[in-house]
C-alpha cells in the first residue's frame, strides 16, 4: 500500500508523513505519484475537506486501486461528520476515515477565508454566546475558528493504523 495525498494548507501533508512513518509505506503528494505509482497501485489516499469533497479523490479512484480514504477538515470528529463525508465521497469497497487537521487562514486567498467565514458563522456565534461555559474542547474549537490553529496529533491515526495492520 503507497499513501498517497493532497494538501492545501499542511494539515493533511503531517498526517500522511507521520502516518507512512509509523506503518513503513511510502508517501507520495498526489501531484508527484504518476510515474512513480502504477495504475492499479494499491492506495490509502488522504485529502482536505472542500466544501465536503475531499479533494483529489476522484482523480486518485480513476487513477488507482484506492483501498481506504481520509478526509481531513477542520470540525471535531463525530459519527455526523463521518456520515455526511462518507456519503459525498463514497468510494466502492473503501473504508472512510476522518481526521481534524486544522485552520490556517493565513495560507488561504480571502475568498477562501471569506467561504469558511459564512460557513462557520453559526458556530462561532453559538460558541461566543457560551461565554465562561465553553469545555475545554469548545474553546480550543472556538480559538481555532477566529484565529487559526492545528488538531494535528499521531494519537488521531489510531483507527486507521489498525485497519491498515489488518490490510497486510
Ligand atoms: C474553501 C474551503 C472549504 C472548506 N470546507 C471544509 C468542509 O467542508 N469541512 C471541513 O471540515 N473543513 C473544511 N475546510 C477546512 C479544511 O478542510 C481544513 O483546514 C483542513 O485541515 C485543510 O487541510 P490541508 O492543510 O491539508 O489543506 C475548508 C477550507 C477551505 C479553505
Amino acid at each position: 500500500m503507497v499513501i498517497i495525498y493532497r494538501s492545501n494548507t499542511g494539515f493533511t501533508q503531517e498526517y500522511a508523513e507521520m502516518l507512512g512513518k509509523a506503518e513503513h509505506l511510502t508517501v507520495l503528494p498526489a501531484g508527484e505519484a504518476e510515474g512513480k505509482a502504477g495504475p492499479g497501485e494499491p492506495v490509502f489516499y488522504m485529502g482536505p475537506l472542500t466544501a465536503g469533497h475531499i479533494a483529489g479523490i476522484d482523480k486518485a479512484v480513476k487513477r488507482y486501486d484506492v483501498r481506504g480514504v481520509c478526509g481531513v477538515g477542520m470540525s471535531p470528529p463525530s459519527q455526523q461528520v463521518l456520515d455526511t463525508m462518507s456519503k459525498a465521497n463514497y468510494v466502492h469497497g473503501a473504508p472512510i476515515f476522518y481526521l481534524q487537521g486544522g485552520w490556517s487562514p493565513e495560507k488561504v486567498d480571502w475568498f477562501k477565508r471569506r467561504m469558511v467565514s459564512m460557513v462557520t458563522k453559526s458556530t462561532r456565534e453559538a460558541l461566543r454566546g457560551k461565554g465562561h461555559r465553553r469545555t475545554p474542547a469548545e474553546e480550543a474549537q472556538y480559538q481555532m475558528l477566529l484565529k487559526g490553529g492545528s488538531f494535528v496529533a499521531f494519537e488521531n491515526l489510531r483507527s486507521i493504523r489498525i485497519w491498515l495492520q489488518s490490510q497486510g
